[in-house]
């Protein structure tokens, strides 16, 4: 970034007003995009996959986050590590396919070869003088929180991803993500920046009017809404939903289920945000008839109805774990105006299908709602592009966490890109 580009990207962050959306720049620059990918995508901890992407001994899952490639692999202590695709010798990339298995990782070029946990073991010709200990595979900070896979790029990660862990892991482990196996993954392309993904993430206004199969799950007064526009008969609608709510939380907790909201999406640099809340009608799971759509349950579970609980993570992720399956949210920045959204959907590693589990009905709902939300977040992007858009207001009541990813990324931009100018 150039010290001009600099200058105003800063005058941007200091001119944004609060509660209101960002101005177009944000979305359409590609310097902008670069200092995204640089100090947003480059020094946070961004979410990137599931311990079952790589559940055997040997397995490799590629993971590319702009000019960036990492591998992600499974060492034959079961214990999983990241590191750079890239060759020690002259640089080739080492894995150029998005999952593998191998023994080591020989380079297709002159044949280095890397064992799982890094170490070169095998490079000819090399000379008596050279010192392979010198030469091992690049590592990458690599977090697993009960089971969902955090990298972080930078040489020194923010270390409050053990805040994180601490509180996440009693939130998720009942639902043992570990032993769980990954049934769909679906790499859908949007055509918008991608912050435009993860804003419509943050908010559930557009819910009614866009998402006929996930408004049969989700409470629609769980979506927020302005008081004053309810007649009384809505209230009191509105007031039975949130004591359900106190309810179920009062409930699932006493049965060792946490399940009470945590909420640091613009407090900490590892910014996140969970609550575990009930489904409507049969109030079991994320389907079409809201009843679970595999019989054999996560974990230790033994109530199907044991709500939803939602995990979303600045800058990159959100996710949903239910009794029965799991559906996990990566977003990755493909250019300034497109956008990677890969969906993994899992259940119990030994539900069998057909027997335990209908592929269709655990996925049906997501990816209906992930192809209308691609569609919106195109619809938003071509608007903001025309030299007429001007950053208009959020809805106090259903857009404070689009409000709140905006105020993170200009914090975190500013703590980063901005400071390393200052
Ligand atoms: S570039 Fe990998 S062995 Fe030469
Ligand atoms: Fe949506």
């Amino acid at each position: 970034m150039t010290a001009a580009a600099q200058a105003s990207l800063a005058d941007l962050v200091a001119r944004r007003r609060p509660g209101r959306a960002l101005e177009s720049d944000f979305y359409t620059r590609p310097d902008i995009f670069e200092a995204d990918m640089a100090h947003i995508f480059g020094k946070h901890w961004i979410y990137v996959g599931v311990e079952p992407d790589v559940p055997e001994e040997g397995d490799v899952m590629v993971v590319d986050i702009g000019k960036w490639s990492v591998l992600i692999v499974r060492d034959d202590d079961m214990a999983v590590r990241a590191f750079h695709n890239v060759c020690r010798h002259r640089g080739a990339r080492l894995v150029n396919t998005p999952k593998a298995v191998v023994g080591n990782i020989v380079c297709g070029y002159h044949a280095w070869t890397y064992r799982l946990d890094g170490e070169l073991i095998h490079a000819d010709h090399m000379g008596e003088d050279f010192d392979r200990s010198c030469h091992g595979l690049k590592p990458v900070h690599l977090r697993s929180v009960a089971g969902l896979l955090f990298i972080c790029l930078a040489e020194t990660a923010p270390d409050d991803i053990e805040y994180l862990a601490a509180k996440m892991t009693p939130y998720l482990k009942v639902h043992d993500l570990p032993n769980a196996k990954i049934v769909k993954t679906v790499d859908l392309i949007e055509k918008g920046n991608w912050k435009i993904t993860m804003e419509n993430n943050r908010e559930c206004y557009h819910c009614g009017a866009n998402h006929p199969e996930l408004t049969i799950p989700l409470f629609a007064y769980g979506f927020g809404f302005s008081p004053q526009t309810l007649d009384e008969t809505e209230l009191q609608q509105a007031q039975r939903y949130a004591d359900l709510v106190t309810a179920n939380h009062d409930k699932w907790e006493a049965a060792g289920v946490p399940s009470r909201e945590i909420e640091h999406l613009a407090d900490r640099i590892t910014g996140f945000r969970t609550e575990r809340l009930p489904i409507d009608r049969a109030g079991q799971s994320q389907t079409l008839d809201t009843q679970v759509a595999c019989r054999k349950l996560l974990g230790g579970i033994n109530d199907p109805a044991m709500g939803g609980l939602s995990f979303w993570t600045q800058p990159n992720s959100w996710h949903h774990f239910m009794s029965d399956h799991i559906v996990t949210f990566c977003v990755i920045p493909l250019s300034p105006t497109e956008t990677l959204l890969r969906t993994r959907w899992l259940v119990h590693k030994d539900a069998v299908e057909g027997v335990d589990y209908d592929l269709d009905r655990v996925t049906e709902v997501w990816e209906a709602t992930n192809q209308q939300d691609g569609a919106l977040v195109a619809l938003q992007q071509s608007g903001i592009e025309s030299p007429a858009y001007e950053a208009g207001p959020y809805s106090p009541y259903t857009e404070g966490l689009v409000e709140k990813f905006c105020q993170w990324y200009l914090g975190r931009l500013s703590a980063t890109a901005l400071q390393d100018a200052a």
